[in-house]
């Protein structure tokens, strides 16, 4: 008779976490560190259990072996975290209406890449200050793009539903103007109208890859993904996303992300809002 060892529920062993550890690494810039053992453990207890392997070594295999790449961003899903809300870090969405849309008067297109938009709080909330700030010129002038490495998310986000408790950041005035309330199967939950839909464009993206053929844009909104990335892996992605602002566009990280102690050819304009040198090289004033 054959005994299988359930080695689903108990905690990682050590050289069980360095493989975790130097896959998340390497594929997506994740820095686990150690103190991280018991979270991971219980996270992939988890995942372990719902899949139905009966060994972490099972698992792994699985993972590594899987040639879609879906189980390696099942994993990411698993050990990272999707928080996010709407108008997340408020003085972002003050600079949009203070500084960047003044800016963007003379141009026809303005085109604004999320870069890691979890379940779409992000991007929706700026495709609600565009119709709000910039009224009727919206819809043809703006467009949004927003990316984020895990299927599962982009998925509800592109769905654009939303339970009640989630939309309590949203202004009671931009609720009523910009989303659907719910009614039968869905009463409690609110869904973004479409024309607020309509302004954004879904896709998955790894940041720590080769980025496709995207932008220049104005504007990259990079905020609270960088804060799971070591310093070299936060240089290089801050690097990267230099190359696809255009001259003059602007970086936005998250308040707690600071790209002090990193090389990078941008300048900083308020706290976590970063800018490229223009072509001409003149600085713009501070708002
Ligand atoms: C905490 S959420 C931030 C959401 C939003 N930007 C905000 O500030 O509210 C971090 C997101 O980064 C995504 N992420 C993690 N690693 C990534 C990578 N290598 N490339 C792209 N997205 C990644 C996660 O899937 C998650 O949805």
């Amino acid at each position: 008779m054959h005994t299988f060892e359930d080695t689903a529920c108990r905690p990682l062993k050590a050289e069980e976490f360095a493989k975790i550890r130097r896959l998340a690494y390497d594929t997506f810039g994740l820095d686990l560190r150690s103190g991280k053992e018991t979270l991971v453990s219980t996270r992939l207890n988890k995942k372990i259990r719902e899949l139905g392997f009966r060994s972490f070594e099972e698992y792994y295999q699985h993972v590594v072996g899987d040639s879609t790449g879906e189980s390696l961003i099942q994993l990411i899903d698993a050990l990272t975290t999707n928080h996010t809300s709407f108008f997340r870090e408020p003085a972002h969405f003050e600079f949009l209406r203070r500084a960047f849309w003044p800016e963007c008067g003379g141009r026809g297109a303005i085109d604004i890449w999320s870069a890691a938009c979890s379940t779409g709080e992000e991007p929706y909330t700026i495709a609600m200050c565009a119709l709000e700030d910039l009224g009727a010129i919206a819809p043809g002038k703006v467009r949004i793009l927003a990316t984020d490495i895990s299927t599962r998310v982009l998925g509800k986000a592109e769905q654009g539903i939303y339970a009640s408790d989630r939309v309590d950041g949203i202004p009671g005035t931009k609720l009523r103007k910009y989303w659907l309330r719910g009614e039968g199967d869905w009463a409690g939950h609110y869904r973004a109208k479409k024309e607020v839909r309509a302004l954004i464009e879904f896709q998955r993206l790894n940041l720590m890859e080769t980025l496709p053929a995207i932008g220049p844009f104005p504007l990259i909104f990079c905020r609270n993904v960088m804060i799971y990335f070591d310093k070299p892996t936060q240089q290089r992605v801050v690097q990267r996303l230099a190359a696809k602002l255009e001259p003059g566009g602007y970086l936005l990280t998250g308040h707690s992300e600071s790209l002090t102690g990193i090389a990078h050819e941008l300048e900083y304009v308020q706290p976590a809002v970063y800018r490229k040198a223009s072509s001409d090289g003149r600085k713009r004033a501070k708002w």
